[in-house]
């Protein structure tokens, strides 16, 4: 007998991860706050649930004791489909819910795990390529990572609208990749993809053979006008599209955990498939509570006029400075400070307010540039008067003029 014990194997493709931007967040912010803290770093929606979602849950006690069944239940799937066919303006008849809809818990979920049906290992060959925004939601790089695949990292900078063109990238490219994750509207920079926008890249979806996951979690926090979605872009054959919705931003219930994926019938039948080993199914009781907050648009005006409000006060306070705009879509401000990383250690500093430097969202491109790091991405999550002090205090510390 030896003492000696073998190393334990981890994965390696752990170590091409980088810190998720809120440690690296915390890593920065080690100093003592400037002034009373204020917290707009994290997309986390503060505004109060709907009553109805502790009133459900309790009604439905006795669904804990079940184990619940992947594709959630008919009222579920239903009033989903009913929701997506209402707000989408999908023709009638063209949505098949049973076939075409399964719960998450998040969306979050469903970014991460969608790669595991598209991205095949093939040992000969090199490995896929992911495309996805630049800067973006990191899940999306991790679950590339993760999968053994490459990410492709697509420039969404100013000059191009702040969303990617996936028609730009060279053929060779392409025809290596197994999936595109789209954000629109797009976290951190609020823009929106048009009709024919998104017609173009499903079309380019299509002729590659690759699925283009459409991550539409911020589509009713909107200004004015009501973002369009990627089935609406389909033209009534949802081939080669997926889009994850949630009602984390929706309904403010960021910790029920609830979300869904819909689209190509293929691809959710993968999905189920997928999704009976991977477990993590949506418990009854928030299947419930979630299909009585997709039946409700009450709440959901309800709150997005406070996110409005919020922006009223955003352009009131910063005008034109700070390359300020109003963000067609989505709760963040993107502001051009200049030195994202440097401006955040400031605004902690001096004035007690916890931003997002927006390198810790994007990679370096080709040219060593990342097109993250002139900005900072504030959420405006707080309430109204919270979030006036803070953009005041930001404004007061970043503005000279
Ligand atoms: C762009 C984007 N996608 C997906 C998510 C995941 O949200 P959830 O898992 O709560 O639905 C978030 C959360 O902040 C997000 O910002």
């Amino acid at each position: 007998m030896t003492n000696s014990r073998l190393p334990f194997m981890i994965n390696p493709r752990l170590d091409l991860l980088t810190d998720y931007p809120f440690q690296r967040l915390t890593a920065l912010l080690q100093d003592p706050p400037g002034a009373e803290p204020i917290n707009l770093s994290i997309g986390e929606p503060q505004h109060q649930p709907p009553a109805m979602v502790t009133r459900i849950l309790a009604e439905q006690a006795a669904g804990w004791g079940k184990y619940p069944p992947t594709i959630g239940t008919p009222p579920f799937r239903t009033a989903v489909g009913a929701w997506l066919t209402n707000r989408f303006h999908l023709p009638a008849g063209a949505f098949d819910a049973d076939k075409q809809i399964l719960p998450l818990a998040g969306s979050r979920e469903g970014l991460f795990q969608v790669i595991q049906i598209v991205c095949r290992a093939a040992p000969d060959q090199p490995p896929p390529l992911v495309l996805m925004p630049n800067p973006f939601y990191q899940v999306y790089a991790g679950a590339t990572y993760l999968a053994g695949a490459e990410p492709v990292f697509v420039p969404a900078s100013r000059e191009s609208g702040f969303l990617p063109d996936f028609s730009a990238l060279p053929e060779s490219i392409l025809q290596r990749a197994a999936l595109a994750y789209l954000c629109s509207p797009a976290n951190p920079q609020g823009a929106v993809a048009g009709l024919s926008s998104l017609r173009r890249t499903i079309a380019l979806a299509r002729r590659y053979g690759f699925v283009l996951a459409a991550d539409e979690c911020y589509s009713e926090i909107y200004d004015q006008i009501a973002p369009v979605g990627a089935l609406e872009a389909c033209g009534g054959d949802f081939a080669n599209v997926l889009v994850f919705h949630s009602l984390s931003k929706r309904s403010s219930v960021p910790g029920l955990r609830s979300g869904f994926v819909a689209g190509d019938a293929r691809l959710i039948d993968a999905f189920r498939r997928f999704r009976a080993y991977s477990g993590t199914a949506m418990p009854l009781p928030v299947v419930a509570a979630s299909t009585a907050l997709w039946q409700d648009e009450t709440h959901v005006v309800e709150n997005r006029a406070l996110y409005r409000a919020k922006m009223d006060a955003a352009a009131a306070i910063f005008g034109d400075r700070l390359g300020f705009y109003r963000p067609g879509g989505g709760f963040y401000l993107w502001l051009d400070v200049g030195d994202g990383e440097k401006a955040a250690l400031r605004l902690w500093r001096e004035a007690g307010v916890r931003v997002l430097p927006g390198a810790y969202l994007g990679r370096p491109g080709p040219d060593g540039v990342n097109p993250g790091a002139a900005f900072v991405r504030i959420a405006l999550v707080q309430d109204l008067a919270t979030t006036e002090r803070a953009l005041e205090r930001i404004a007061n510390t970043l503005v000279t003029a």
